[in-house]
């Protein structure tokens, strides 16, 4: 009896070592080494890409319009660029209770109505559980959908070669394995075997395959980073646990822009879209409170408000003062800090400075740069800005206010709202940008500024 080989395998990017190593030579990541028994590779399926294996003259291969499934769920369908193409091979990952299965199922229940032939795998629940999930999630429902509880890789194989679905579900990795490999669940090479031969049956048998991934932070189970890598597309569900709303966003997309983020809250009756997720961001907004300044911001194609919040407090302690910056790119909020100090004489040095994109989103646009100053100026200064005020414009690191895309929307999404000014900068406000907004005129009082300084004369007096 053989007893097989132990390898140290990377997490992150799958390289393999016969010594543990504290850095992988690979992705450079420290600390990324497991340590794993490996009795063999299993064989991979014979299923190879359309029309692959041959030479072919680019100019011949006529283009394939790709199949794609609406989900119906407008959120969802919009973050993967309309729709799951067929073939195609979706990771959806998420830390653990954040509602990756609800979602899925939401899609699974919904696709088998109209019509699909869909595969629910679950190795996590038993059918039970995902009978009582579907009743609570879609009373009534009528549609017919196929539920596997297996966790063994054949065993699944065999059931999608026999049914031939339009739609597979696997939910999740971590708990599939092949046992010919030797090795627990969730190791990095059960992931990695598991996932590269279901990826190659739905591209074989052109069905939608999406997959559930745990992201953990201990070192057990593998996590999803390095099927990132090997998949189609890659969607991350997040949200503050204890809030209900959940933001799915595209991290990578073969068929699509990643720009786009969908927007739920969580019920139920499981993930429910949100039909106006600015009014979701400024529900609680404290109002005629130092440090509070609300920015439009755009996220893919939409443009969304956001409040962004800052506090300035003395640093007793000593040493380095705290920057503690949520949601917002920490370089970023370091340069305007900088630009404060120098070039508007605040002294923000002594002070510990948090700053936060209000209800979980990130806001990484350098369009935010003007809100977030005006929020911390705000903040150390104890004044709150003029009320009903939005702030956009790039900062620059002589203090100038430099002009941003799409500002036309903004300002709608702003004055649907309830907004009725907004500071903008000044290098928008060409004459065609004039007649652009000629509708909006009278809704929304709209100022230009060239400096930062500017900016906080306007709203702070
Ligand atoms: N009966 C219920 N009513 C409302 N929400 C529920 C109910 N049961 C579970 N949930 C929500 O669903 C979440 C679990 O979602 P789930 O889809 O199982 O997460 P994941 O698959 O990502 O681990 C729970 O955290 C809870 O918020
Ligand atoms: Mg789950
Ligand atoms: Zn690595």
């Amino acid at each position: 009896m053989t007893s097989g080989k132990t390898l140290f395998i990377c997490r992150e990017c799958g390289y393999e070592a016969y010594k543990w190593m504290g850095r992988c030579p690979s992705c450079r990541g420290w600390q990324t080494f497991q340590e794993e028994r490996v009795l063999k590779k299993a064989p991979r399926g014979a299923f190879s890409l359309e029309g692959g294996g041959e030479l072919q003259l680019l100019g011949e291969i006529v283009p394939l319009e790709k199949e794609r499934f609406l989900t119906g769920i407008g959120e969802f369908d919009r973050v993967l660029g309309g729709g799951a193409v067929a073939g195609s091979t979706i990771l959806v990952g998420g830390d653990p209770g954040i509602g990756k299965s609800t979602l899925l199922l939401q899609v699974a229940l919904r696709l088998a109505d109209s019509g699909n032939k869909v595969i629910y795998v679950t190795g996590e629940e038993s059918l039970q559980q995902v009978k009582m999930r579907a009743a609570r999630l879609c009373p009534g429902r009528k549609g017919p959908l196929l539920v596997l509880a297996e966790t063994e890789y054949k065993a699944i194989e065999k059931q999608i070669l026999q049914k031939m679905p339009h739609l597979v579900i696997l939910d999740s990795i971590q708990t599939i394995m092949k046992s010919e490999l030797g090795t627990v669940p969730g190791s990095v090479v059960q992931v990695r075997e598991v996932t590269a031969s279901l990826v190659q049956m739905a591209k074989g048998c052109q069905f939608t395959f999406f997959i559930v991934g745990h992201v953990t932070k201990e070192g057990t189970i593998a996590g999803p980073r390095l099927l990132e890598h090997m998949v189609d597309c890659v969607l991350y569900l997040e949200g503050e646990r204890y809030q209900n709303f959940r933001i799915l966003r595209g991290i990578k997309n073969r068929f699509g822009s990643t720009n786009e983020i969908g927007i739920f809250t969580m019920e139920s009756r499981g993930l429910t879209e949100v039909d106006n997720p600015s009014a979701l961001f400024l529900e609680q907004r404290p109002r005629d409170t130092a440090g509070s300044v609300v920015v439009p911001f755009m996220e893919g194609t939409r443009p969304l408000l956001v409040e962004i919040q800052a506090l300035v407090t003395p640093s007793y302690y000593g040493g380095n003062p705290r920057r503690v910056f949520t949601g917002l790119d920490y370089n970023r909020v370091a340069l305007i800090i900088a630009v404060l100090e120098k070039r508007l004489g605040l002294q923000l040095y002594n002070g510990d400075i948090f700053a936060n994109a209000v209800g979980g989103v990130k806001v990484t646009e350098p369009a935010a740069d003007l809100g977030v100053a005006l929020s911390i100026s705000s903040s150390f200064r104890d004044r709150p800005v003029l009320p009903n005020t939005l702030a956009i414009g790039e900062i620059g690191l002589t203090g100038e206010v430099r002009p941003v895309s799409r500002l036309e929307e903004r300002l709608r999404e702003g004055i649907k709202m309830g907004f009725r000014r907004c500071l903008v900068p000044n290098g928008n406000l060409s004459s065609s940008f004039e007649d652009n907004i000629g509708d909006l005129g009278g809704n929304i009082e709209i100022s230009g500024v060239s400096t930062v300084a500017e900016a906080l004369d306007l709203v702070l007096g």
